[in-house]
């Protein structure tokens, strides 16, 4: 049974989510608006981010579609300044978009990929942190999670580049929480392993098998749901991880410590 949080703790607070049209995002979107938050549902796909913000709303919650993609400087900056004029703050950013390319040892590993996989996984976060802080800084509060992977601290084959983006947005994080904890905001990395969304399982619900693959790899023997990162995410934005800034949370099943 997944565990669950207080149900208003969030009430009245501003919530940015990036990647929300599907998977973990999707999942961390709902459940910080059934914990009170008005939610901004970014995603490169607006039809995905229109239907998680219409399940927000017809769960009783309130919640605005937005079409960002995180590799555009000017629209991540347009998506703070629309939030901040509309619901007049923002207090929290989970910076969850993300992708995965094709699986490849690097000595033959696409350029294109490599290229995409920065782009999106670092530049990404990067561009979130460089546009979303200064609103925090000038509040005087705020929390961010960075969605980064298992795969920041151990090695997943034939993921490298992958990895070394997940490793870059780890040391976003720790950068980042040094230099605005004393604006009171709080910076932390959720490392999640493998879950159950299109990126692992495969788009349109078609079975590719890494999710098995994936789940034999783990000492709780399964693959996370992504309610189970939602979970974790709502923890870390929540007043109840007020003194945890500059952390990563393996929310993993223990994979990061198999030998
Ligand atoms: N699923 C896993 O097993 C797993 C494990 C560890 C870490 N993660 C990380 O979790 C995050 C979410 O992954 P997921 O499994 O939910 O993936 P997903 O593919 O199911 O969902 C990602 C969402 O991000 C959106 N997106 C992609 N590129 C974008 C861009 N440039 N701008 C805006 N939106 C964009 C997609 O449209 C999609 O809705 C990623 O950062 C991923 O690396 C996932």
């Amino acid at each position: 049974m997944t565990p669950t949080g207080p149900d208003d703790e969030l009430e009245g607070r501003v919530a940015v989510v990036t990647g929300a049209g599907g998977g973990i995002g999707r999942a961390v979107a709902l459940r910080l608006a059934r914990a009170g938050a008005i939610v901004v549902v970014a995603d490169r796909r607006l039809a995905a981010a229109e239907q998680t913000a219409a399940d927000i709303t017809a769960a009783g919650g309130q919640a605005q579609p937005m079409s960002v993609d995180v590799v555009d400087g000017s629209a991540v900056a347009s998506m703070f300044d629309v939030t901040v004029t509309r619901w007049g703050a923002l207090d929290i950013l989970v910076n969850n978009a993300g992708v995965v390319t094709k699986p490849s040892p690097l000595a033959s590993f696409d350029e294109d990929d490599f290229d995409r996989l920065v782009a999106v996984n670092f530049k990404g976060v990067f561009l979130g942190l460089r546009h979303g802080l200064p609103h925090m800084i000038e509040q005087g509060r705020g929390v961010v999670v960075n969605v980064a992977s298992v795969s920041a601290i151990r090695n997943v084959r034939n993921l490298g580049p992958y990895a070394a983006t997940k490793h870059a947005v780890v040391a976003l994080t720790r950068a980042a929480a040094t230099e605005v904890g004393e604006h009171g905001v709080r910076v932390n990395a959720l490392l999640p392993g493998p879950t159950n969304t299109p990126l692992v399982v495969g788009r349109e619900g078609a079975e590719t098998g890494a999710g098995d693959e994936f789940a034999g790899q783990v000492p709780l023997g399964r693959i996370s749901q992504p309610e189970e990162q939602a979970e974790a995410a709502l923890f870390l934005v929540s007043d109840r991880a007020g003194f945890i800034s500059g952390s990563s949370l393996l929310v993993d099943g223990a994979m990061a410590y198999v030998d």
